[in-house]
């Protein structure tokens, strides 16, 4: 398991792991946002109590935020049982040198897509920061989550006696709608293996399935609930296009991603200003900016 989230790479501990964790939880502005079993100060053999636990684990649900090929923070989500087990609880930290890039803004939404589509049981994912938290529930808000209220007097930490706040995010298409049209573009593209590693590698895309053994010409490519098929075919030469509407912050965020990864991108105008990106095959994604 290797998802992308913008600059990071999500996927499991490793116990060499230890060193670099110790060293990026290692931080009460991390600890005092989290449950009292986060340990602070958080040592090495703290370190490696946790990752015994986590690469253990099966199903895995625990994973670490990598930058620049080093664990870098945390991220996960707790299966719930009973009656709730239609539900599971998000959890995540970052090292405090990484915050305000977008990561885990990125992780979270990768994650979120990662277990609805490894537990089909599940219905619900929900995150409960507590009220003082307003980074963390920017990131909920930007990966699609919805403030569901405030849980009042709900937790102690440090002495004080906080409001938490229940953020949930549904599995797609379980939103109650009137009536839903799903609808997938065909993007026809000359190569479909650079086509995905445009998407995936350049765009943040996920890979969603690609038929046959993984090496057809036909795949399907997912960010969030934006979803194209990828369908190689030299005969076609006709492009298509297609409007994704992301908030004012994700489309800053996607922009800032976007130069760090050095994909061209341009603003035009269509009607509106919009954020224009090409696929090596002609296809664009048209951005629209906010006014
Ligand atoms: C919360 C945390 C995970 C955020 O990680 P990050 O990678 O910096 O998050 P992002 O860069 O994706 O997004 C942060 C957003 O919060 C906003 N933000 C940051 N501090 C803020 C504050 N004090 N008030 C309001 N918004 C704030 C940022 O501006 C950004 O929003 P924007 O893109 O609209 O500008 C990180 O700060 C952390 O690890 N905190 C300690 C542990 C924790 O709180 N975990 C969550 C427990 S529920």
């Amino acid at each position: 398991m290797r998802l992308h989230a913008g600059v990071a790479i999500v996927r499991p501990w490793r116990d060499t792991d230890a060193d670099a964790l110790a060293a990026e939880a290692n931080d009460r502005r991390i600890a005092s946002n989290l449950r009292d079993a986060f340990p602070c100060p958080y040592e090495l053999e703290d370190a490696k109590g946790f990752l015994a636990m986590a690469t253990a684990m099966s199903p895995q649900t625990y994973f670490a935020i990598e930058v620049d090929g080093r664990a870098a923070g945390g991220i996960g989500y707790t299966l719930q049982g009973d009656v709730s087990r239609v539900g599971a609880e998000v959890g995540y930290w970052l090292g405090v040198a990484h915050w305000g890039r977008g990561i885990m803004t990125a992780a979270v939404r990768s994650l979120s897509d990662h277990a609805f589509a490894s537990h089909p049981e599940l219905r619900r994912l929900f995150a409960v920061p507590f009220a003082t938290n307003a980074a963390s529930a920017r990131v909920l808000e930007k990966a699609g989550y919805t403030r569901e209220g405030t849980l009042r007097d709900s937790v102690i930490k440090g002495g004080s006696v906080l409001d938490s706040w229940m953020y949930a995010r549904l599995r797609p298409g379980s939103e109650p709608r009137a009536q839903r049209w799903y609808t997938r573009p065909v993007f026809f593209v000359g190569d479909v293996q650079r086509a995905i590693r445009f998407y995936v590698d350049g765009l943040g895309f996920v890979k969603k399935w690609h038929e046959a053994d993984g090496s057809g010409t036909v795949c399907q490519v997912d960010h969030g609930e934006c979803e194209i098929i990828l369908c190689q075919d030299a005969e076609r030469h006709d492009r298509s296009r297609l409007f994704v509407e992301l908030t004012r912050g994700d489309l800053a965020a996607f922009r800032r991603e976007l130069a760090e990864r050095s994909i061209p991108n341009r603003t035009a105008r269509w009607g509106y200003d919009v954020v224009v990106v090409t696929d090596p095959d002609g296809n664009e994604l048209f951005f629209p900016i906010e006014g």
